[in-house]
């Protein structure tokens, strides 16, 4: 049988940012049924909602008080339901994020955890004696600002383990019940019939039982993230975060057609050891292209060596961008925008977009006395911050870009170029990058070679990505101009060099004596 999420394209949607209904200038649940057709339109399959849980924000939402509910700000649990019914009817599946390593501060099991030493809630986070010299038990830093991550709590005299905000104490997996609670999480949500979860920081979660402390980092500079000081040896990736994988993939396996993303930020190589044995996620996120120099050799040789890294039966995946990255097309100049979003939807596997990016939104300018993110305030003007790439979505040239009501300050400012680069703008626009984007997907949807054929990558040029996808009926070459100049590419004799897409949306594209004359920054699908 076929896994749907193998011709799945998702979309993430940061709920925040994308639609506010009731102006109070924060993204909501009915904003984004009231877009859902929008969604449909533009041909994507699958939608992945961040965190839309009770939460007191001090992680905007990855910071949750309550497992089974939906934040006020949000809406209500029936909105939700809704939601999924509403996205099914169009053929849309709906991934919700879900957060095992930490609670908030907040959540019910912490309050009662720090109440005292012998509260049977004790166990449920990582609580340590101080180092002898009264300070935290090891040298583990936090993300955010890279302090200690651990806090002492006066009243019990212990320290508590937060591997990212003091807000957000880690919850202890290695004690049964905490499995218990927290997989029954799962099913609640299964049970309102959504199709999946994206696992946040799921290669985090066990952490050493010996507590050993962090080697520094001999790469580290000042002017680097300071939570990079230490190699995170002993705080991630630990051999027992497989048997973590796999308890939440036998819960998915309770159910039918469940899918599981895993956020790992880890190289290849032991990023793939995080589909086990098919027993563990069905797609590890593959962050490479975000991390990677936007080069055309390292392009090449990263697709090179993921394909031959993933196991037998593995499905690949790829991703462009996220609420925790500078927007693609900020990241390498906005026109190739166009480019990034072909590779994206013709490498083999699941692509994973971020909503914005089908019109090539760019990072906002925040004015510092809007900034809200802990990323940038804990460790200011190191570009860590995340505002920029969580504006509100542009939606039309109207204030606030259709986001909000006019006349409402939205929680993130929206960036100047909305009245340009906006989707009512750009559906107009037989050019544009949304019909780009639309006529890509609908392609993509209906080429067998895209969906399920083998990769084979191809001689290139300077500045030149080209490779092969092909089944056995079907064969295309999708050739990438990455640079700031004209390419030349010679036409392999195995295709007949008919285009049948690029990235300009004009039929411009020169070919002479079997030359293919690529613009700048142009891309395309060539049978
Ligand atoms: C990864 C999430 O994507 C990020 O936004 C969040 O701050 C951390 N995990 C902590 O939950
Ligand atoms: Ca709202």
């Amino acid at each position: 049988m076929e896994n749907w999420w193998e011709n799945a394209i998702v979309y993430q949607i940061y709920p925040r940012s994308y639609q506010d209904t009731n102006g109070d200038g924060v993204g909501d649940l009915p904003g984004i049924i009231e877009r859902l057709d929008y969604l449909a339109w533009l041909g994507i399959t699958a939608i992945w909602i961040s965190p839309c849980y009770p939460s007191p924000m001090a992680d905007f939402g990855y910071d949750v008080s309550d497992y089974k509910d939906i934040h006020p700000m949000f809406g209500t649990l029936a909105d939700m339901e809704r939601l999924i019914e509403e996205a099914h009817k169009r053929d849309l599946k709906v991934i919700l994020d879900f957060v095992p390593n930490h609670s908030s501060h907040q959540h019910p099991w912490f309050i009662e955890s720090r109440s005292s030493r012998d509260n049977p809630k004790r166990d449920w986070y990582y609580w340590r004696d101080p180092a002898p010299d009264g300070g935290p038990p090891n040298n583990w830093l936090a993300h955010f600002g890279g302090g200690s991550a651990w806090e002492l709590d006066e009243k019990t005299g212990q320290y508590y383990l937060h591997l990212f905000l003091p807000e957000q104490p880690d919850l202890n997996w290695r004690n049964p019940e905490v499995q218990e609670a927290m997989l029954d999480v799962m099913r609640f949500w299964f049970d309102k019939g959504i199709d999946g979860f994206r696992v946040d920081v799921s290669y985090k979660v066990m952490k050493d039982p010996d507590y050993r402390d962090n080697p520094p980092n001999p790469d580290w500079k000042p002017g680097m993230n300071p939570f990079a000081r230490l190699i995170q040896k002993y705080s991630e990736n630990q051999p027992d975060n497989h048997e973590f994988n796999r308890w939440l993939r036998q819960v998915a396996d309770e159910y039918e057609d469940k899918v599981l993303i895993g956020e790992i930020y880890l190289d290849i190589p032991e990023l793939v050891t995080h589909y086990g044995q098919g027993d563990e996620f069905h797609l590890p996120f593959n962050f490479h292209l975000i991390r990677c120099e936007w080069d055309a050799a390292v392009i090449s040789d990263l697709i090179e060596k993921y394909e031959a890294a993933l196991p037998e039966g593995a499905w690949p995946n790829w991703v462009l961008g996220n609420h925790d990255q500078h927007r693609f097309a900020t990241r390498t100049g906005v026109a190739q925008s166009g480019v990034g979003m072909m590779l994206l939807l013709t490498l083999r596997g699941t692509p994973t977009m971020y909503y914005g990016e089908e019109i090539g939104m760019e990072d906002g300018d925040i004015p510092l006395d809007r900034l809200v993110d802990p990323a940038e305030i804990n460790a200011p003007g190191l570009g860590l911050g995340r505002d920029p790439e969580r504006t509100p979505m542009q939606w039309d040239r109207s204030p606030n870009a259709g986001f909000s009501l006019p006349d409402v300050t939205p929680w993130l400012p929206t960036a100047n170029n909305y009245p340009l680069i906006n989707v009512a703008e750009q559906q107009g626009l037989p050019d544009s990058m949304l019909s780009f984007t639309r006529q890509l997907i609908t392609f993509r949807q209906q080429s067998q070679a895209l969906l399920k054929g083998s990769y084979r990558s191809l001689e290139a040029g300077d500045d030149v990505v080209a490779f092969i996808r092909e089944t056995e009926n079907e064969r295309v070459a999708v050739v990438l101009n990455l640079g700031y100049s004209p390419r030349s590419w010679k036409i392999p004799s195995d295709l007949n060099g008919e285009i049948i897409l690029s990235t300009r949306m004009d039929k411009e594209t020169e070919i002479f004596s079997r030359q293919l004359y690529l613009r700048r920054h142009e891309g395309v699908i060539l049978r």
